[in-house]
């Protein structure tokens, strides 16, 4: 085995990997406003993100997925993104976009580019669950 080749995920990749923000651990309990899962059709991986809403605002975000490292180190780089400043706005956090995150992350291996969109996908539905329940 070639021990030199580089690794090929940056530093805040690996940061977000091993220690993933906002991870909802097996039998923890959180009173959900909103919640999304959506699965990619790529790979067959699930992804679940369930909010907290304040004031129109994400003011936590919680997930849990059977996705790959990148998977992992970009929805928790997303629920950094969604809960920070007082947390995102709704109108804001329906449209946050994979670049944004990847950019966030100093980028992925261009073949883990769709795992990014599952955490974004996922906190879309979470909040148009929210919105359909507070009409
Ligand atoms: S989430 Fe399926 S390969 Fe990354």
């Amino acid at each position: 085995m070639n021990t030199q080749t580089p690794w090929a995920y940056t530093e805040t990749v690996k940061d977000h990997f091993f220690s993933p923000r906002n991870f909802l651990r097996d039998g923890e309990n959180f009173d959900s406003d909103g919640t999304g899962v959506v699965g990619s059709p790529a790979c067959g991986d699930v992804m679940m993100v369930a909010i907290q809403v304040r004031d129109n605002r994400v003011a936590a975000c919680r997930w849990r997925t059977f996705g790959c490292a990148s998977a992992i180190a970009s929805t928790s780089m997303m629920s950094v993104m969604a809960t920070e400043d007082g947390g995102m706005p709704l109108t804001r956090a329906k449209r946050i976009k994979p670049e944004e995150i990847l950019e966030r992350l100093g980028g992925l291996p261009e073949r883990k580019f769709h795992c990014s969109v599952l955490g974004q996908e996922a906190l879309r539905e979470a909040v148009l669950d929210y919105e359909a329940s507070h009409e």
